[in-house]
């Protein structure tokens, strides 16, 4: 029997993501967007765990919390952003199971729903077996899911190895067979479609598109070029030329003590570069939302490339984006729906404050960078340098630095 998950989530792009997550692994869903409607739906559908947001519309999750368990043995996993030590004591006092931290990837959420059913049947004195269990599910998915190496795309991309797995997708190295004298190397990413429900299906497919549009309008030597993008049943492609170079938390593991200010300040311009065509992009700019490290890519000749364009957006100031992205990096303005370019000023500041610091931000207190100035861990930067990042963390966007462009300036100023 295929195990029962109640999700009481309000934000409703967040709630179909998960949906469809949940399922894909082998679950019964049902969504409540408010307090009340989990509440009874709880007691009708007796759900095997629950996933409970702790802000919601119209009661206070805590309160959510303890009406649920007066009424059902299911094990609840609260779903929070901002997360201190102080909440988890609470959550486990109130009854709470586990919890997951926003913004939290596929695999932490399959992880945290198998962890409290494997803890509630290991209870019930059975383990986990048959051939419906999710558990088993999702090792053959993930068998057939991956392209092997030698097929052949539109009789046209050929696929080599699996380059990275990212955050929805799959990035494949291949071969543009188009050109047979000429090795072209392209990254192929691929986003699996699994969704049953067609309104959910459409949206992923209006996602995909969004986001090649937004490639498909940048021309910048530091983002990657995007040559095609098609669909194959339920998986969408987009190739992209291929940069051959490196994740810079991997150069970081490798340097002995620290990397050199200079080095970081150049990839910080390069990416500030990047983020200026963005920024300026007519008749609308575009926001990034999600830089950080692992969306950079340090090519042969030292120069820095940003990749990772699934949440960019063309910014709305007057419409509430979806609150989404990489807590660590991400402003606390975002996290209330903000599209303000600034925000992409903050993460590239936190991007640097852990390049230099060796601080991993998604690791301490959300919004701690002020208690931690970079030269308590690293006293040889600059103080020139440590009062721009100073200005581009600014909690406050008001008081954070302005622009790319003047970020750009007071980094050139250096005169590195
Ligand atoms: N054009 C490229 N050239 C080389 N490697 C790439 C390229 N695009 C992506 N990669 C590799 O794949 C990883 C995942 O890519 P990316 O972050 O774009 O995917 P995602 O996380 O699924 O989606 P997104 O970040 O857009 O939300 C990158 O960190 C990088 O290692
Ligand atoms: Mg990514």
């Amino acid at each position: 029997m295929r195990n029962r998950i109640l999700l009481i989530e309000d934000d409703q792009a967040l709630s179909r993501i998960m949906r469809l997550q949940l399922e894909h692994a082998g679950y019964d869903v049902t969504v409540c967007q408010t307090g009340t409607s989990g509440v009874e739906a709880a007691r009708e559908s007796e759900p095997d765990v629950i996933l409970l947001d702790i802000a919601l519309p119209d009661l206070d999750g805590w309160v959510v919390c303890e009406q649920l368990n007066k009424i059902t043995d299911a094990p609840i996993v609260i779903s929070t952003a901002v997360r201190s030590e102080r909440d988890v004591i609470r959550d486990l006092e109130l009854g709470a199971d586990d919890y997951l931290i926003k913004p939290f990837k596929h695999k932490e959420l399959l992880a945290c729903v198998k962890a409290v059913l494997h803890r509630i049947e290991r209870t019930a004195g059975s383990l986990p077996g048959g051939l419906d269990s999710p558990v088993q599910q999702d090792v053959v998915t993930d068998e057939i899911d991956r392209l092997s190496e030698g097929v052949l795309l539109q009789n046209r991309y050929r696929i080599n190895r699996i380059l990275s797995y990212g955050d929805f997708s799959v990035v494949y190295l291949g071969r543009d067979m188009q050109f047979t004298h000429r090795s072209r190397l392209v990254a192929i990413k691929e986003m699996l479609n699994t969704a049953t429900d067609p309104m959910i299906s459409r949206m992923l497919r209006a996602n995909f598109e969004r986001q090649t549009n937004i490639l498909a309008a940048l021309s910048h030597p530091a983002i990657p070029q995007i040559c095609d993008y098609f669909e194959v049943t339920n998986r969408a492609y987009t190739i992209l030329e291929y940069i051959e170079g490196r994740d810079p938390r991997v150069i970081l593991r490798e340097t002995e003590g620290f990397l050199p200010e200079e080095r970081v300040v150049s990839w910080a311009i390069d990416i500030c570069d990047a983020l200026h065509h963005l920024h300026t992009q007519r008749p609308h700019l575009i926001v990034h939302r999600d830089v950080k490290p692992q969306h950079m890519l340090v090519d042969l000749d030292d120069k820095a490339h940003l990749l990772g364009f699934a949440i960019a957006r063309v910014s709305q100031p007057q419409e509430k984006g979806t609150m989404i992205g990489t807590e660590g990096y991400t402003p606390p303005e975002q996290w209330r729906g903000s599209t303000d370019p600034r925000v992409d000023i903050y993460a590239l500041g936190a991007t640097m404050h852990h390049l230099l610091s060796k601080q991993d931000p998604t690791l301490e207190a959300p919004f701690s960078f002020h208690e931690r100035p970079i030269h308590t861990t690293n006293a040889t930067v600059s103080r020139e340098l440590t009062e721009i990042i100073d200005k581009a963390l600014e909690y406050d966007i008001n008081r954070r630095l302005g622009s790319v462009g003047e970020m750009i300036s007071a980094l050139l100023a250096l005169g590195y």
